[in-house]
């Protein structure tokens, strides 16, 4: 496993990371949790040398946001190997703070106050803490923006205090789904060392505005969504059926010929440089320096041993990067489904 400096934090992060949606508490994801496979998937990971856990406050809680609840959420399953492994030195935890309103994604116009209200913010990082059981949170992020929140005082003030005390070391942001401009305002307060955002194959509008601004300003990046969902996985069909909610209309019965006629484009691309799809979409973004880690959604030994086995420090060639330019494929799942968004101004442009 390599490893790169995440931003200003100086923090050494490997360039794989480990999302951890799925990893227990959800039904979300190719078939059902099985939670002593994900715990051995973790002991896999960082005897693979990873070091990046990507967890929130929210998953598995989906009780909160009106889904059943399958079993531990993320953030206690993750305390409880952390205290079971004696690993805590040696890894770096991310978490994340809903909104107040649970809303995803943040919508324009809701003032701050609805969705981080001054107390609130410290209350969640405790809350964080107590379910991973440690002392203080490598980064702790804001699960949803808007880059107007930039002019608010309070947030600015609560975080740090809360570094002060120790709670917290480093602040980020995971962005909206597909805005990857909607926080640069607030990236200018210089109190925001990380973005975490959707960056892979089919969604390439990150290197336009974001990758520059983080270059100039030692932004950390971490690269959310790497296999469009599963998308770039290499294992969409038109058999392909899920049951959890979200994915069910992700990969709708309509979405599945494109999916299948997308990737078998880009499958007549693999070969030497990458043999499969998923190594594909992990090189593809480790290609572009300006990226911290990329954080694949994995609770199975068998993908974490595939996407560890990718950062070897080989870059895809200039020919192929400027070939996969061809393939974007920019949607915008939350306006397909509540179509409120696209009028109040929800696609960025
Ligand atoms: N708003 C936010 O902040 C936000 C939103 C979404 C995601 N995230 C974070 O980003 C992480 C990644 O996103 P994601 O999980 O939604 O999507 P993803 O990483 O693009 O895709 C995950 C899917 O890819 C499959 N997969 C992983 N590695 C594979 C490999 N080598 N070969 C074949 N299939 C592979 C997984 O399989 P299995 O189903 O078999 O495990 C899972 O179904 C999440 O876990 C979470 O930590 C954050």
């Amino acid at each position: 496993m390599k490893y790169r400096t995440l931003g200003k934090t100086g923090l050494k992060v490997s360039e794989v990371g480990m999302g951890t949606w799925q990893l227990s508490g959800s039904p979300w994801g190719w078939d059902k949790p099985d939670e002593e496979e994900s715990k051995k998937a973790l002991y896999r990971y960082v005897e693979l040398g990873g070091n990046f856990i990507d967890t929130a406050w929210v998953y598995g809680r989906y009780d909160e946001v009106g889904d059943p609840s399958g079993g531990t959420p993320s953030e206690e399953f993750i305390g409880e190997f952390l205290k079971e492994s004696g690993n805590r030195e040696k890894i770096i935890i991310a978490s994340k703070i809903p909104g107040k309103n649970r809303k995803w994604p943040a919508r324009y116009g809701v003032p701050i106050s609805e969705v981080f209200p001054e107390g609130y913010i410290e209350e969640m990082v405790d809350g964080s803490l107590s379910h991973l059981g440690i002392d203080s949170i490598d980064l702790m992020q804001f699960h949803v923006w808007m880059d107007d929140f930039a002019k608010e005082e309070g947030w600015k003030n609560e975080i740090q205090r809360i570094t002060k005390k120790g709670k917290v070391k480093f602040w980020g942001i995971s962005i909206n789904d597909y805005q990857p401009s909607n926080v640069l305002k607030t990236l200018d307060t210089g109190l925001i060392s990380s973005v975490q955002f959707i960056f892979n194959i089919f969604h390439q509008k990150p290197t336009e505005k974001l990758l520059p601004y983080a270059k100039e300003n030692n932004i950390g990046l971490i690269c959310r969504v790497p296999l469009d969902e599963g998308g770039l996985s290499g294992r969409i069909t038109m058999e392909t059926r899920f049951e959890d909610g979200m994915r069910s209309k992700y990969f709708s019965e309509e979405r599945l010929p494109e999916f299948v006629k997308r990737t078998g484009e880009l499958k007549k691309l693999l070969g030497n440089e990458a043999k499969t799809l998923p190594e594909l979409a992990l090189r593809y973004l480790l290609s572009f320096d300006e990226v911290s880690t990329v954080i694949p959604g994995t609770r199975k030994i068998a993908t974490v041993e595939a996407n560890a086995s990718v950062s070897d420090g080989r870059k895809l060639p200039a020919e192929l990067m400027e070939e996969l330019k061809k393939h974007v494929w920019e949607r915008n799942f939350y306006v397909d489904y509540d179509p409120s968004l696209k009028e109040s101004g929800y696609i960025e442009k």
